[in-house]
């Protein structure tokens, strides 16, 4: 299996002290930036405005997490503002594919995220438009909840296929990643692993990415 990914995600950074937040994370491998926007989900975070500032204050990949609704109406905008990977919510849209091949046309990544109660049974046959996909292990909306251990069953799924086909696509796990669930999550499958408040919450940013590594490589 290739390095684990780390995407500290900037939702649980002090904003007040945004540069040095980012700054912090330096050691990461790309930032995920949460887009909520009080209606897909019930809480509300930033736009493509704050985005485009992350994006100015560091030079690394943006992985940005979309819990909208419309996603077709606003990819062109967190690409303009900076986004690498674009991931959309399944749920949130009724053409999949046209709008990965959307995102892909604007030179971003594309991928799609499946909420806890949603299958990932339907879309294995579409993988191939995507660059990652994304299990949520909490109900998006907050950070600082508890992992949900039963979502790694669409992890192995998701490996198995990927394997079996050969195909180039990275599987992302959010929600609840810390010291004590990123073993599991890796050991099921997953690549890319976001973490919030594992990351922000203990004050030394770059020595819980480097554990949280470390935990994810063994
Ligand atoms: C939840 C967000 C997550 C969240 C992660 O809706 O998508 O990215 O910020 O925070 P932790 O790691 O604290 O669960
Ligand atoms: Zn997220």
């Amino acid at each position: 299996m290739s390095a684990p990914l780390i995407f500290p995600s900037i939702l649980n950074a002090d904003f007040a002290r945004l540069g040095e937040e980012i700054a912090a994370i330096a050691t990461a491998d790309g930032i995920h930036v949460d887009i909520m926007d009080g209606h897909f989900v019930p809480n509300l975070s930033f736009g493509p405005s704050i985005t485009e500032t992350v994006n100015r204050l560091s030079d690394q990949t943006l992985d940005i997490h979309l819990m909208i609704e419309n996603p077709e109406q606003w990819v062109e905008q967190y690409i303009d503002a900076g986004g690498d990977i674009i991931t959309f919510h399944i749920e949130a849209t009724e053409d999949h594919v046209a709008l990965a091949r959307k995102i892909r046309g604007l030179a971003a990544k594309a991928a799609f995220s499946v909420k806890p109660g949603t299958q990932i049974e339907p879309y294995l046959e579409d993988l191939a438009e995507f660059d990652q996909v994304l299990v949520m292990s909490v109900e998006p909306g907050f950070g600082g909840q508890s992992f949900m251990p039963e979502q790694l069953d669409k992890v192995r799924t998701l490996r198995t296929y990927i394997d079996e086909n050969n195909l180039d696509v990275i599987i992302e796990i959010d929600g609840g990643i810390s010291a004590d669930t990123i073993a599991q999550a890796a050991e099921a499958g997953v690549d890319a692993f976001v973490a919030g408040s594992a990351v922000y919450k203990f004050g030394d940013p770059a020595a819980a990415i480097a554990k949280l590594r470390e935990l994810a490589t063994r």
